[in-house]
C-alpha cells in the first residue's frame, strides 16, 4: 500500500513532534515492505499568515484534496495571529471543508505512565466527538458598544449532524464493549440538548444489543476523573468533546499524549489526523515535547488505512518504552523529544 501524505506541521511544538512521527512511520515502512509513505510538507502557519495574509494559499484545499490523508501537528501562535482567525482559517477550515464530521479520541491507561488519578483503574475509552458543527458555529454577533454591549454565539444543532455522530458512536460500541454514554446538558439548554437527547433516544432504538446511559457534561467530567473505568463510548457535541478529551488526555498522564483522527465519513476527502493537544507556546524549541500525542495519531493513520497489525505493534512498542523509563518532562521524565522517539525506532526495528 502506497499512502501520499500531506503533512501540516503547523506552529510551535507541531513543528518538533510531526518530524518525530514522521521519522516513526518511515520506520514502519522500512519494516513492512509492502507499506510506503510520501510525504509532501506544508508550511501553513501563523508565520506563513504573516507573509502571506492567510493560513494557507486560495488553492490550499485543492492541494489537500490529493493526497490519502492529512498529518498535521498543531495550530495556533497568538503572538502573531489571533487564535480564532489561525484556527478558523486552517484547521476548522480542514474539518469543515473536508467533510471531517467526526473526531475520534481515544483515551486509556498506559503502562508505563503515571495517571494523577489517586488510585488509577485500567480504563479504555473513545469519545466520538461531534467535529463539524454544535457550539462551534460562525453565527452570531457583536451588539452596541460599551457597558450595552452583548455578544451572540449561535449553536447548530442539524438533524443529520446530530444523527451521524450519535450512530457513529453506537457502531464503534458494537465493535467494543457494548455501552454508549451520551454527554448532554438538556437542564440548562433548552433547545438544543433536548434535541440532542430525543435524536440519541431514537437512535439508540436501533441497536438493541448496545446499552446506554446518559450523564450531564458537569457530571460526566467528574465521573472521568473519579471512575472512568466506567466507560466504553462516549458521544458528545463538539465543545463538549472537546473539553472531555483533555480530561481524558489528563488522566492518561499528560495532555502531550492524547491522539485524534477527524474522519471523513463519506470517503469524498482525506480524513486528517492530529494529535489533541495544541501548539504548547511554553515549551516551545526547549525540545522536550511528548511526541507520543502525535506518534499514537500515527497509529490511528495505519489503522485507518486497515494496517492495524503495524499500528497494534507501534502501541506496544510505545508502551514498552515508556516502562523502561525513556518519558518526556511532562510525564515526570528527562528524556527530550529527540531521545524518546529515537527509544521507539530503535525498538520498532527490533520487532
Ligand atoms: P496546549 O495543548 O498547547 O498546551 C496546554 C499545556 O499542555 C501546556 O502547558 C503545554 O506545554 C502542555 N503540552 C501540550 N502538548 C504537549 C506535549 N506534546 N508535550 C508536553 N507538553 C505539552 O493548549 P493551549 O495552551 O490552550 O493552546 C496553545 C495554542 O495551541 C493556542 O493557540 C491554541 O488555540 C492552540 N491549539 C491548537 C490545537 C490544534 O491545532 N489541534 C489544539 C489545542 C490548542
Ligand atoms: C482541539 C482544539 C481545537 C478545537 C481548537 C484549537 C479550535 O482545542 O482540536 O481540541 O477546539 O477543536
Ligand atoms: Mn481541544
Amino acid at each position: 500500500m502506497k499512502l501520499t501524505i500531506a503533512s501540516i506541521p503547523g506552529d510551535g511544538i507541531g513543528k518538533e513532534v510531526v518530524p518525530a512521527a514522521k521519522e516513526v512511520l518511515e520506520t514502519i515502512a522500512d519494516i513492512h515492505g509492502g507499506l510506503s509513505f510520501t510525504f509532501t510538507d506544508f508550511p501553513w502557519s501563523c508565520e506563513y499568515y504573516l507573509e502571506h495574509g492567510t493560513m494557507m494559499p486560495e488553492d490550499g484545499l485543492k492541494k489537500l484534496e490529493q493526497f490519502d490523508a492529512v498529518f498535521l501537528g498543531a495550530v495556533g501562535n497568538k503572538q502573531l495571529v489571533p487564535d480564532h482567525i489561525s484556527l478558523w482559517g486552517l484547521l476548522i477550515k480542514i474539518r469543515r471543508e473536508f467533510e471531517q464530521v467526526i473526531n475520534i479520541r481515544p483515551a486509556k491507561m498506559f503502562n508505563g505512565i503515571k495517571s494523577p488519578l489517586a488510585n488509577p483503574k485500567d480504563f479504555d475509552l473513545i469519545v466520538v466527538r461531534e467535529n463539524s458543527e454544535g457550539e462551534y458555529s460562525s453565527i452570531g454577533g457583536r451588539i452596541y458598544k460599551g457597558v450595552e454591549e452583548i455578544a451572540i454565539q449561535n449553536g447548530v444543532f442539524s438533524r443529520r449532524g446530530t444523527e451521524r455522530a450519535i450512530r457513529f458512536a453506537f457502531e464503534l460500541a458494537q465493535k467494543r464493549r457494548q455501552h454508549v454514554t451520551s454527554a448532554t446538558k438538556s437542564n440548562g439548554i433548552v433547545y438544543s440538548m433536548p434535541f440532542w437527547d430525543e435524536v440519541f433516544e431514537a437512535v439508540s432504538q436501533d441497536y438493541p444489543d448496545v446499552s446506554t446511559d446518559s450523564q450531564h457534561i458537569d457530571a460526566l467530567a467528574a465521573f472521568f476523573v473519579t471512575h472512568p473505568q466506567k466507560f466504553d463510548v462516549i458521544v458528545a457535541s463538539n465543545l463538549f468533546g472537546d473539553i472531555l478529551t483533555d480530561i481524558g488526555a489528563a488522566i492518561m498522564g499528560s495532555v502531550g499524549i492524547a491522539p485524534a483522527a477527524n474522519i471523513n465519513v463519506n470517503g469524498k476527502y482525506p480524513s486528517m489526523f492530529e494529535p489533541v493537544h495544541g501548539s504548547a507556546p511554553d515549551i516551545i524549541g526547549k525540545g522536550i515535547a511528548n511526541p507520543i500525542g502525535q506518534i499514537w495519531t500515527a497509529k490511528m493513520m495505519l489503522d485507518h488505512f486497515g494496517q492495524e497489525e503495524m499500528g497494534q505493534l507501534l502501541l506496544d512498542v510505545i508502551e514498552e518504552v515508556l516502562q523502561e523509563g525513556y518519558l518526556t518532562p511532562d510525564i515526570g521524565g528527562k528524556c527530550t523529544t529527540q531521545e524518546l522517539t529515537q527509544a521507539i525506532i530503535t525498538k520498532m526495528k527490533g520487532k
